[in-house]
């Protein structure tokens, strides 16, 4: 049930032993960091924040850091071929490799998550330069990606330990109002969703905080699951889907396929005005996901009155969603490459805690209409 008094009743079923103040960064794995870079302050108004590749002394891999208010994506490619980082590309394209974890004690945390089962990814090793220390150590997640916890609190410095200012004193496109990371989605296989549903409540303690079954979510051709996890303070949550049978191949699959396992979906941001900040996007050449123009005819019935003129909603494509707290609005984008793979999520909560189940079946049904376009439904 999508009923959101209840879930800040279930926020509190999560255990506090893990206490996470937020996410830090997230890592993509690309073929051209120094493009990505570009296009994430293009296209979605990010802004150089950290560089670290063969000018700070290392020689196989090449990072530039983005950021835009409390987000920060860290871009990077190999310098050379064979390489772990390489050899990730190759098999699942661009992609997120790191979802990093803000927390006070890195050591504690990885010694706590490794206890409850997590897999080892990084031990916990300190980093240091002229601007302080920090602690990180990782865990594997489901597929190839990663959580690292990063404990900051003695670094003084612009990013991590030997990054150095990435400064751009000519092109320096504005912001367009991302604010942070609100919810990141996990596409998983086939009755994978309650191993990972459990790895969360076991190893972070984090607690389910919603639920979709195959008839939530579902058109005439394709269907998908998905639970909802989240930390205690509400600050992490991580949507998990898994396919459903249906007469045709879902999303999830599509993903499954093109990133050859599981990984990240989406990363969903939060603003604060979804008309300016997408009409600002799409200024910039980013390319939503369209539902046709009739959702609009039954929009207000559904989710009552809101604050926002409909035209500029329907004009850019803007989804609503309406539960017991208040309303949210919603829009996806296209993927960001070549595969059908990852993309973003825009979204501004005006109320609403939950994800926008009332849309469901107008989004699947526009990413049908991709599927098609591209060959994949069938
Ligand atoms: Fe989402």
């Amino acid at each position: 049930m999508e009923n959101s008094l209840e879930l800040h009743k279930i926020f509190k079923n999560a255990k506090d032993f893990m206490p996470i103040n937020g996410t830090d960064y997230i890592e993509l794995y690309v073929s051209n960091s120094k493009q990505a870079a570009h296009y994430y302050k293009t296209a979605f108004g990010f802004q150089s924040l950290a560089y670290a590749g063969l000018k700070t002394g290392l020689n196989d891999r090449e990072s530039y850091v983005v950021t835009q208010d409390k987000i920060k994506l860290i871009l990077t490619s190999p310098l050379k071929s064979g390489t772990n980082i390489g050899k990730h590309i190759d098999k699942h394209g661009d992609g997120v490799k790191v979802v990093a974890l803000w927390v006070d004690d890195a050591t504690y945390a990885y010694e706590t998550a490794i206890q409850r089962g997590a897999k080892s990814y990084l031990k916990p090793v300190k980093e240091q330069d002229n601007d302080g220390e920090v602690v990180k150590s990782g865990i594997y997640t489901y597929g190839e990606t990663v959580h690292l916890f990063i404990e900051r609190k003695n670094y003084h410095g612009v990013f991590l330990p030997n990054f150095i200012k990435w400064e751009t004193p000519h092109y320096n496109p504005k912001p367009v109002g991302l604010k942070f990371v609100d919810h990141m989605v996990g596409n998983v296989g086939w009755n994978r969703m309650n191993t990972w549903v459990k790895f969360y409540e076991d190893v972070l303690g984090f607690a389910q905080i919603l639920s979709f079954d195959d008839k939530d979510i579902s058109t005439d051709f394709t269907a998908l699951m998905s639970k909802v996890m989240s930390n205690g303070n509400g600050r992490i949550k991580f949507p998990i889907n898994e396919p459903a049978e249906g007469k045709k191949k879902s999303q999830v699959e599509e993903y499954l396929d093109f990133y050859e396992g599981e990984g990240i979906q989406h990363i969903a941001v939060a603003t604060d005005d979804i008309i300016s900040t997408v009409t600002a996007l799409r200024n910039r050449g980013v390319e939503f996901l369209q539902v046709p123009k009739t959702y609009y005819d039954a929009v207000t019935d559904r989710v009552g009155k809101i604050d926002e003129d409909l035209a500029p909603l329907k004009e850019l494509g803007i989804l609503v969603d309406r539960d017991d707290e208040g309303y949210l609005l919603q829009i996806f984008t296209q993927p960001v490459e070549p595969r059908p793979t990852m993309f973003f999520e825009i979204i501004q909560r005006k109320g609403a805690q939950s994800f926008g189940k009332g849309n469901f079946k107008a989004l699947f049904e526009a990413i049908e209409r991709e599927q098609e376009l591209r060959g994949t439904l069938h």
